[in-house]
């Protein structure tokens, strides 16, 4: 049975619920340009539950990276803005605090590791200089115990001779030991948040299942909440226990896994699961879902999904499906299910 809840909610009790770790409400950043105002992230909201693992799956140009970078508040600027909403990190809102209690939680509580380690490390410097940054910055850790800290963060991610390595330069590490290391930077300080922002993409096929076990097992093992972002319905299958699907700056379904895979809700879910490709039988390839996303400054009126849909109907070319609760956290945004 499906509910509507479009109308206005009732303002959550913050402290209620003492399970959820991170509470994206409303969330909007939008990027000023010359000639157009791009809704990257248009009223995004989404629960991470302590110890929780958290998907954002979407196309390309969905707005995940940019609602991670908004939860971090660390946005393109000039260019892009947070304009509206709420982002509590237990009884914290992010986006109201200064930047200076920001500090607490930014590279301590929470953590990003990006798509590319390139961008996340300096060829100048020894990666023990590098992960030693957050030990010192954060843990105000001094002498041996900085050194001793930057060993067991690189032995926690498995870098095989940490005491070699931990002299040597990016440059004499692989792509995938490379990324351990930026794991190895955001895990140092014990965050609560993990966010890994399709951290395997420039990784080799076998180096990416090896990169997604260790997150997985790292987190079974410190309890760390982690949103996963992701094209990989794959990975969203082995590490999540629930899923966001992001579509033109929205997220358009959120579920258990279990769930999504089962009885996915939304038309656009449906068409990314059905393009998974299947061993012994003829798929699509992910995201060869006919006709391309929306571009922000030419969103359809409506649901912008319609022009891909196969179910679209007049309402949808109209009105933004309202959001349809199909459980506790779970909800969906398409006319269908108002049905
Ligand atoms: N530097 C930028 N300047 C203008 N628009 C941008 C910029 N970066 C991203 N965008 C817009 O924000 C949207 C969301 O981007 P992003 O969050 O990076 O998508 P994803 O991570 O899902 O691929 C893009 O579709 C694009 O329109
Ligand atoms: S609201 Fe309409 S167009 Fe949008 S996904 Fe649902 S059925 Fe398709
Ligand atoms: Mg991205």
């Amino acid at each position: 049975m499906s509910a509507r809840t479009d109308t206005v909610l009732p303002t959550p009790d913050k402290k209620a619920d003492a399970d959820i770790l991170l509470r994206v409400e409303g969330l909007k950043t939008y990027f000023f340009t010359r000639n157009a105002v791009l809704k990257a992230v248009d009223g995004v909201s989404f629960t991470v539950r302590k110890g929780e693992a958290v998907g954002l799956v979407g196309e390309s140009g969905s707005g995940k990276s940019m609602t991670c970078l908004s939860i971090m508040r660390l946005v393109p600027t000039p260019g892009a803005r947070i304009v509206g909403g709420e982002v509590w990190f237990e009884d914290a809102d992010l986006l109201a605090m200064s930047e200076q209690d920001l500090r607490g939680y930014r590279g301590r509580r929470m953590a990003m590791i990006m798509q590319d380690p390139q961008t996340s490390l300096n060829p100048v410097y020894t990666v023990g200089d590098q992960v030693s940054e957050p030990i010192r910055l954060h843990l105000k850790e001094r002498g041996e115990r900085v050194m001793a800290k930057v060993m067991e963060a690189l032995r926690a991610v498995r870098i095989p001779q940490p005491e070699v390595r931990v002299t040597q330069y990016p440059h004499q590490f692989s792509g995938g030991m490379r990324q351990r290391v930026v794991a190895a930077m955001g895990l140092t300080t014990h965050p609560e948040l993990l966010i890994a922002d399709e951290p395997t993409t420039s990784l080799d096929v076998t180096i990416q299942a090896q990169f997604v076990s260790l997150i997985k097992d790292l987190q079974r093992e410190s309890g760390t909440s982690v949103i996963w972002v992701t094209h990989d319905l794959g990975i969203v299958a082995q590490c999540c226990d629930r899923v966001n699907v992001m579509y033109a700056g929205r997220v358009v379904e959120s579920a258990e896994v279990r769930k999504i895979f089962k009885a996915p809700q939304h038309p656009y879910t449906k068409a990314l699961l059905d393009s998974v490709p299947v061993k012994g039988k003829k798929k699509k390839r992910l995201y060869q879902i006919d006709g391309q996303p929306p571009a922000l400054d030419r969103l359809p009126s409506g649901c912008p999904f319609w022009p891909r849909c196969p179910h679209a109907m007049d309402i949808c070319k109209e009105q933004y499906p309202p959001k349809t609760s199909a459980g506790v956290d779970d909800f969906v945004h398409c006319w269908l299910a108002e049905k």
